[in-house]
């Protein structure tokens, strides 16, 4: 009898572990639905949800982030990611709201940048430069799409001279939402050709939920100790300098709303904060909504993160939501600002024989 017992546990713990009753790289489930069209074709939203009660969404165009709605301290989900409610909105999409960035995110100044001795002169959008991929980025793209269990991969091919770019790049993105409540973002780009390349999402954020007034009474943590101070048109002035002392100094828990009026320049922070290039994720920054309890932690493999606190924002949003200045904030990995015209900082060229890699984490909780 006692072995036929002992028999039985043993098989039980045999059974119960094979199946991983804690088993952390299952249950996320993705389904799709339509989300209109764009230029005649169907575009798909994607909803990852996972056993947290976390549901993230997500087009194929322009790999926009929609929605990302996580429980409060009551147990009650809230939308604390920014958008629109449907294509009309995205066509334009003035903001980048929750898309991803590419070929280059961000200025090139008049549209040029040589390399190897051959000068690129890219369309210009933005007063004199090229900003974000130009005309028609990556953001306006319709990507192709499959779910590979629980990830949602998409993949964008962007064709040799597009935009004026040289070479073709091929471009992968993986997003994945885990049951440890981490939205996982995994970027890899080859070229034909040897070319610039910058990529980023552009995910603003307001923890109370998207609409509900300015993020002043959020919590902010960023583990840098150094920056990139910019001169009067934002471009870095080549320094990489302390943050002690400093309205940039946020390593220790500040009030964003006690701070923000205190950042010379007035706009509040628009700023680079350096960690290095590194093969790993590295923990960059926590915000926290203490009465919502909601939290939110970014790691990344890039060398900076960009800390946005919108002070440009002005658009009606999903619900009719009003989204206003400081109405919500963005952290976006990166490369340092103009690094073609900066040698000492991390390099943004890519060659034929290299593969880019870009992974970045937004972990979501509850405090
Ligand atoms: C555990 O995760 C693995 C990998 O995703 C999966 O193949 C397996 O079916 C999962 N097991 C259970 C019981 O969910
Ligand atoms: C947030 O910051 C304010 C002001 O610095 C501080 O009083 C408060 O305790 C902080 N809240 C939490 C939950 O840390
Ligand atoms: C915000 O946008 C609206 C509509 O485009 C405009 O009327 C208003 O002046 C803008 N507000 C600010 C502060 O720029
Ligand atoms: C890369 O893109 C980010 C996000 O737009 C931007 O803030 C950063 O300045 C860019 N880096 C370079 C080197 O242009």
């Amino acid at each position: 009898m006692l072995i036929i017992i002992l028999i039985s546990v043993v098989i039980y713990l045999a059974v119960k572990h094979e199946d991983g009753e804690d088993n952390q790289s299952s249950p996320t489930m993705i389904t799709s639905s339509s989300f209109g069209t764009h230029e005649g074709k169907e575009v798909t939203q994607y909803t990852l949800k996972n056993n947290k009660g976390t549901v993230i969404k997500i087009l194929n165009y322009g790999g926009i982030i929609t929605n990302i709605l996580v429980p409060d301290k009551n147990g009650k989900n809230g939308d604390i990611c920014l958008g629109f409610d449907d294509m009309k909105g995205y066509a334009t999409n003035g903001p980048y709201f929750g898309a991803l960035i590419g070929r280059y995110a961000n200025r090139i100044a008049n549209g040029r940048f040589t390399i190897d001795g051959k000068t690129y002169q890219l369309d210009i959008n933005n007063g004199p430069n090229a900003l974000h991929g130009g005309k028609v980025g990556f953001d306006k793209r319709l990507w192709d799409s499959k779910v590979v269990g629980d990830v949602l991969e998409l993949t964008y091919v962007s064709a040799d001279g597009e935009e004026n770019y040289p070479g073709e790049v091929k471009v992968t993105v993986r997003y994945q939402l885990t049951e440890d409540n981490e939205l996982v973002i995994r970027y890899s780009a080859t070229t034909s050709a040897k070319t610039v390349i910058n990529l980023t999402n552009h995910a603003y954020f307001n923890l109370a939920g998207q609409g509900s007034g300015t993020i002043f009474d959020h919590n902010v943590t960023i583990n840098a100790d150094k920056y990139t101070p910019v001169d009067s048109t934002s471009i870095p002035t080549g320094d990489i300098s302390d943050v002690q002392g400093t309205a940039w100094d946020l390593r220790t828990k500040t009030n964003i709303g006690e701070v923000i009026h205190s950042v010379p320049g007035g706009v509040g922070y628009d700023h680079n904060y350096c960690f290095g290039k590194t093969g790993w994720q590295k923990y960059m920054a926590r915000v926290e909504h203490p009465s919502s309890g909601r939290f939110l932690e970014m790691y990344s493999t890039e060398p900076g993160v960009q800390f946005y606190t919108s002070f440009y924002l002005n658009e009606t949003g999903k619900g009719g939501a009003a989204y206003e200045k400081f109405g919500a904030f963005c952290l976006e990995a990166q490369h340092y600002p103009d690094s073609p015209n900066k040698p000492n900082f991390p390099t943004t060229l890519l060659a034929p024989s290299e593969t880019y890699l870009q992974t970045t984490t937004y972990k979501f909780g509850v405090m």
